[in-house]
């Protein structure tokens, strides 16, 4: 049959150059490790045989309308015929799964959608080849799903080939040019589409010296890496210089408004499209930590983005225009500035202002990818602005990648948190565009940008671990309810097969040990109550409580000999409680009600302030940072346990005993430096009388 393809050489071959021959769709994902037997690589496992026409399958993978299958596709025909007017409803990415009479058939209306549904039943494993299962309709929640690599095309001084990158170099770029590993970047495309992400940029958001050119005499570079990615269902994006044109000597001025400036993107688009027809669009970091924007010309953040959408709309591309605008020169002795309200006063003022192929891309939080911040008020104010949630992989302040930490969880919290109250709309349902009248954000939202964790490490991502990150948040934004521990197994279940090893529950129970609770454990050692920083300026790893205090950049926690913490309220301090929805702006006003995790972000609070949990500020800094450690030093014994039983690659067993030794080393310093520095500014001993320096 021609559109009822078996799994292996399919028989029509306009389908295998769509869908670039998933002929091995686990492999990238694994760790060296051999294929498992009994997932679905080898066409005849599993159970009975179906049987279409010439040949017997098991596997059926579908493509088109219900009425184009014929009589002989069998059970895929019926499951298309169960589908029926549905179908239209599967989307261009979304799929249908089910198994009937010994036959597991996925139905998809594109080839993107088949390839997902292959990748469902890769990660269902033997469990999609044995009993019967109704026909399940699969879509992704989050229509956009962008990895922003932070890959600088030149090795930057100071940030390298990638900025707060911790995977080694790039995947795409070496000293100026091309990395030349086709290979390697295929891969990367497989993995992604695994995880279930659809676009990247494929350059920093802060544009320099060559990367400035990708857009010009460079566009063939991007275009090569367009041509890999795309069978995989990726498409690529650039990150812009806002001032292009006059950066690369054209035009003396790059005021959005100026004709001649207009006219250059204009052209600039036209060129990217003629040499790349899928390409996604642009995205800008304007007016921020020293990158060019519309406000040098007097002109607003609308007026620059809507300028190049308009350049991009003719071709159908996007702008993603970041939020994260705030004062990075800020003088510390000046309290009435707060760099947490910063994103919400610039912006919010021009909701409706945006063309509709503007996405506004927000961080998660009103910060800097903290540990723990709230989310950000600006994800509930612009309900006439299409936007993105903005995460980060890379783990910057979460442990670079060094220590384990799995941010599921946290990616989680900040999906399904419900800025005007619970049972009212989410986070994930404004980036889905599907908060309706309540968070309204029209034309199908703008989806999810994750900045990217991956390198040219061998693991991909420096500490092997750090793999479920990637992972998780691609699930995540494709179905922001999944529970992120049933995410985590996925990851186990594809990356280590468990099921294949001499012992496969102590495997598992270890590694749910060493993940499922690591981003609280880090959470415990560093900054404590949502106050953020204390980490060392510049490379932002490990402790220096004070590193921040005195710098321009807007990130204090006022400690003194009484108490700590930032005033954020409207009564007594810089009124950023008033830029959340109710129930949330009183609820963090009043220290009735605000969160413990969060206190110290809103409030500054003597040291012996009682805490929801019953403790004092003082005393749940001592303890958290003693059992931080000491969860580290459990981790260490967990995974030492393992090695002699050979369950995992000896290799990778040795990298994350070693960064697990680096992981307890730095936890020990936080928790010395974090626990000295407060019992010498408060004076209030431990209670329990424990070692503090
Ligand atoms: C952080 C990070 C920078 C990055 C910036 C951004 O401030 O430290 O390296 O450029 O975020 O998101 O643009």
């Amino acid at each position: 049959p021609s559109q009822a393809a078996k799994p292996g050489p399919p028989e029509d071959p306009g389908q295998a150059t769509k869908l670039g021959q998933p002929e091995d769709p686990g492999q990238p994902t694994k760790l060296g490790q051999p294929p498992e037997p009994g997932l679905p690589t080898e066409p005849g496992q599993g159970a009975q045989p179906g049987r279409a026409g010439a040949g017997s399958y098991d596997l059926v993978l579908a493509l088109g309308t219900a009425g184009s299958l014929p009589a002989g596709a069998g059970p895929a025909a019926e499951v298309g015929r169960e589908l029926g007017a549905d179908r239209g409803g599967l989307g261009p990415e979304g799929f249908a799964l089910a198994r009937r009479d010994a036959v597991t058939v996925v139905l998809a209306d594109e080839p993107a959608g088949l390839l997902h549904g292959l990748f469902q039943v890769v990660r269902l494993g033997p469990a999609a080849f044995g009993a019967d299962r109704p026909v399940e309709r699969h879509r992704p929640a989050l229509r956009l799903r962008l990895v922003s690599h932070w890959d600088n095309v030149d090795v930057h001084p100071v940030m390298g080939q990638v900025e707060r990158g911790y995977a080694g170099g790039s995947i795409f770029w070496l000293d100026g040019a091309p990395r030349q590993d086709p290979e390697r970047v295929r891969d990367y495309a497989r993995l992604l589409a695994a995880c279930g992400m659809n676009a990247m940029t494929v350059n920093n958001v802060n544009v320099h010296g060559t990367a400035t050119r990708l857009l010009t005499d460079r566009l063939d570079d991007v275009a090569a890496i367009a041509d890999l990615v795309r069978p995989y269902g990726i498409r690529v994006h650039l990150s812009v210089n806002f001032a292009a044109p006059v950066t690369l000597g054209e035009l003396p001025t790059a005021d959005p408004l100026d004709d001649d400036v207009r006219a250059w993107w204009a052209e600039a688009a036209k060129r990217v499209y003629g040499t790349i027809p899928d390409f996604g669009g642009f995205m800008v970091k304007a007016d921020s930590e020293g990158q060019p924007g519309p406000y040098r010309y007097g002109r607003t953040h609308a007026d620059g983005a809507n300028m190049l959408a308009d350049a991009l709309a003719p071709y159908g591309g996007m702008v993603h225009w970041r939020a994260f605008v705030y004062d990075h020169r800020q003088d510390w002795r000046d309290r009435s500035t707060d760099r947490a309200r910063a994103a919400y006063d610039h912006f919010t003022p021009l909701d409706g202002q945006f063309r509709d192929n503007v996405i506004v891309q927000v961080k998660h939080g009103p910060m800097d990818f903290q540990t723990r911040e709230p989310v950000s008020p600006v994800l509930a104010a612009m309900p006439h602005t299409r936007l993105a949630l903005e995460v980060q992989a890379t783990q910057e302040y979460t442990g670079q990648q060094r220590h384990v930490c799995y941010l599921g969880p946290w990616w989680s919290e900040v999906l399904r948190f419900a800025p005007w109250g619970p049972g009212r709309p989410t986070v994930a349902s404004v980036a889905a565009g599907s908060a309706g009248d309540d968070g309204a954000a029209p034309s199908g939202g703008g989806g999810l940008v994750v900045v990217s964790n991956v390198g040219a490490d061998h693991y991909w991502t420096g500490h092997p671990l750090a793999q479920a990150n990637l992972y998780a948040i691609g699930r995540l934004g494709w179905a922001p309810d999944l529970d992120p521990l049933a995410v985590l197994d996925e990851w186990i279940d594809l990356t280590f097969t468990p099921s294949a090893s001499t012992d496969p529950e102590l495997l598992r129970d270890t590694l749910h040990a060493l993940l499922d609770d690591s981003w609280r454990t880090y959470e415990r050692y560093t900054a404590p109550l949502g106050v953020g920083f204390m980490v060392a300026p510049g490379h932002h790893y490990g402790p220096d409580v004070d590193g921040y205090e005195y710098s321009r950049w807007g990130t204090y926690h006022f400690a003194d000999r009484d108490g700590v913490g930032v005033d954020r309220t409207r009564a007594a301090g810089t009124g950023f409680t008033g830029q959340y929805p109710q129930p949330w702006a009183d609820r963090y006003e009043s220290l009735e009600t605000c969160p413990d995790e969060l206190l110290l972000f809103f409030h500054h609070v003597p040291y012996r302030h009682v805490l929801h949990s019953g403790s004092t500020v003082i005393q749940h800094i001592y303890d958290t940072h003693f059992a931080g450690v000491e969860q580290v030093a459990e981790l260490v014994r967990r995974w030492e346990r393992i090695g002699p039983a050979g369950l995992v690659d000896p290799a990778l067993h040795a990298r994350v005993t070693d960064r697990l030794a680096e992981q307890q080393r730095c936890a020990e310093e936080w928790r010395d430096k974090v626990n000295t520095y407060f019992l010498r500014k408060s004076g209030v001993p431990d209670a329990h009388g424990r070692r503090i320096y």
